[in-house]
């Protein structure tokens, strides 16, 4: 599709979703108020645990807090889309779609994430864009703040599903942010036979910080 046609497409998208969507200015009550009026209740109280604890963690690692926050609260957004959609809303999007999350179209859930951040919030910070977009898989040659982000999300965890790794996640957190991502990521990894699929950003992480590391 023609960039042209792209922007009027994600333009349609974003008005209908924006409808009688008016910002105050103050981030965390509008990232609150637009996932209530689409309703995503559950998804305000995630996001904001995870934007303190990405606050809270992000100054031990050299990064700015607040970036960190703002990071948090939107990296769930795209949460206003439910999983039979993220195809169709995606490729609008000119987001590119990968195989894997064709198989698995919640994994698009960080990308989409990450353009309406930039479309409906107006974060321009290539840097916080970033952190949103890859919070699920992580990536390679991954910033601090998207292994903030990332291990933050992991900490605060939400879905249904139990998280066994959390107590392992926190103590490799006492060494280092590295040891952190890796041990969640080697936490899916062990599994990965198992898993819906091995998104490729994933295994890619896992490899770099696992030769990094010395495993
Ligand atoms: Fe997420
Ligand atoms: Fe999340």
């Amino acid at each position: 599709m023609e960039k042209y046609l792209f922007e009027k497409t994600m333009q349609t998208l974003f008005e209908d979703i924006t409808k009688n969507f008016e910002k105050s200015g103050e981030l965390s009550a509008d990232v609150a108020k637009f996932l209530e009026m689409h309703g995503c209740a559950d998804t305000v109280k995630h996001v904001h645990d995870v934007a303190q604890e990405a606050r809270e963690l992000a100054p031990r690692f050299l990064e700015k807090a607040e970036d960190a926050f703002c990071a948090g609260l939107l990296h769930d957004i795209s949460a206003v889309f439910p999983n039979e959609d993220r195809v169709r809303v995606a490729t609008e999007l000119g987001i590119e779609v990968l195989p894997e999350e064709k198989t698995c179209p919640a994994i698009l859930h960080q990308k989409i994430s990450e353009v309406m951040a930039e479309k409906i919030f107006g974060i321009t910070d290539p840097n916080i864009l970033s952190a949103m977009g890859c919070h699920t898989t992580l990536k390679e040659n991954a910033s601090i703040l998207d292994k903030v982000v990332f291990i933050s999300d992991k900490i605060m965890w939400d879905q249904v599903h139990s998280a066994p790794y959390q107590s392992d996640v926190l103590k490799a957190l006492e060494i280092s942010l590295d040891e952190a991502c890796f041990c969640y990521l080697d936490y899916l990894w062990q599994q990965r036979e198992n898993l819906a699929v091995v998104h490729p950003w994933m295994a890619a992480a896992y490899k770099q910080l696992h030769d990094s590391l010395g495993k």
